[in-house]
C-alpha cells in the first residue's frame, strides 16, 4: 500500500504516520524529518536547506525532488507513506513519474482538512523527541513526565519553525502552494478528505476504515 498524506502543517500527518505504521508496517518517509536529519548533519543539503525551513519557506522543488527521488528507489514496493512531499504540483509530477520508472502507482491519497484557526496552538505546543520522533503537546497529549519522551526518556524539543510567526507563514504556503494538490489528486479520484479536527483516535479510526475497505 502506497499512501501520499496531504494537510496543513500542524494537521496531524505525523501524529497519524505512527499509527499507520504500527498497523500496517508501512515505511513513514517524512521530507520534513529527511531534511532536518541533513541538517543536523551538516550535510550539503541540510545546509542549503536551512534558511529556507528557519524561516518557513519551502525548500526549492530541485533539491527536494533529488532527495524524495531518492529515498522512493529505496523504498520497500511493499508499502510506504509520503508525508509532507509533494508540496507543489510540480513535485506531484516528478513523484508521478520516479512512481511510474519504479513500476508503482499511489493507492491512497489523504487530505487531513483543520482550519487555520487552531493550528497556531497546536504548533507552538508540538513538543517532540529527537531520538525517536514522537510528537506530544503540551496540552492535549502530555508525555507521562512533564518534557520526557515516554518511549526512551530523552528530553522533549521545540522544533526551532514552531514559533507563531513562522507558522503563519507556513500556512500561506501551504494555502499557496500546497492546497492546488488536492485537485491534481481528485481528477485520480483516489482521494480520501478527513477533518482532522477531532480526536486523534477517532481520525486514526477512520483512516483505518478507508484503507481496510
Ligand atoms: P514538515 O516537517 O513536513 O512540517 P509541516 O508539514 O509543516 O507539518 P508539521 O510536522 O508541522 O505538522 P504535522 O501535520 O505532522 O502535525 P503533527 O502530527 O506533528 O516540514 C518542515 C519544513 O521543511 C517546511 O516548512 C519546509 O521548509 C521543508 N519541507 C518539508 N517538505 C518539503 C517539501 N516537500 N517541499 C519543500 N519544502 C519542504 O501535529 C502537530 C501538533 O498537534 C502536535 O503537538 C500533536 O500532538 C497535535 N495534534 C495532532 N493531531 C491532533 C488532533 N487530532 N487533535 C489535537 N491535537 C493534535
Amino acid at each position: 500500500m502506497r499512501i501520499v498524506l496531504l494537510g496543513a502543517p500542524g494537521s496531524g500527518k505525523g501524529t497519524q504516520c505512527k499509527s499507520l505504521v504500527e498497523k500496517y508496517g508501512l515505511l513513514h518517509m517524512s521530507s520534513g524529518d529527511i531534511l532536518r536529519k541533513e541538517r543536523a548533519a551538516k550535510s550539503e543539503l541540510g545546509q542549503k536547506a536551512q534558511s529556507y525551513m528557519d524561516s518557513g519557506a519551502l525548500v526549492p522543488d530541485d533539491l527536494i525532488i533529488e532527495m524524495m527521488s531518492k529515498a522512493i528507489k529505496e523504498a520497500p514496493k511493499s508499502g510506504f507513506i509520503l508525508d509532507g512531499f509533494p508540496r507543489t504540483v510540480n513535485q506531484a509530477i516528478e513523484l508521478d513519474k520516479a512512481m511510474a520508472d519504479a513500476g508503482m502507482k499511489i493507492d491512497f491519497v489523504l487530505n487531513l482538512e483543520v482550519d487555520d484557526s487552531i493550528i497556531e496552538k497546536r504548533i507552538t505546543g508540538r513538543r517532540s523527541c529527537p531520538k525517536c520522533g514522537a510528537v506530544y503537546h503540551i496540552e492535549n497529549m502530555k508525555p507521562k513526565q512533564d518534557g520526557i519522551c515516554d518511549n526512551d526518556e530523552t528530553e522533549l524539543v521545540q522544533r526551532a519553525d514552531d514559533t507563531a510567526e513562522v507558522v503563519a507563514k507556513r500556512l500561506d504556503n501551504y494555502h499557496q502552494q500546497t492546497e492546488p494538490l488536492v485537485d491534481y489528486y481528485k481528477k485520480n479520484g483516489n482521494v480520501y478528505d478527513l477533518r482532522s479536527d477531532r480526536d486523534p483516535e477517532i481520525v486514526k479510526e477512520d483512516i483505518f476504515k478507508i484503507l481496510d475497505f
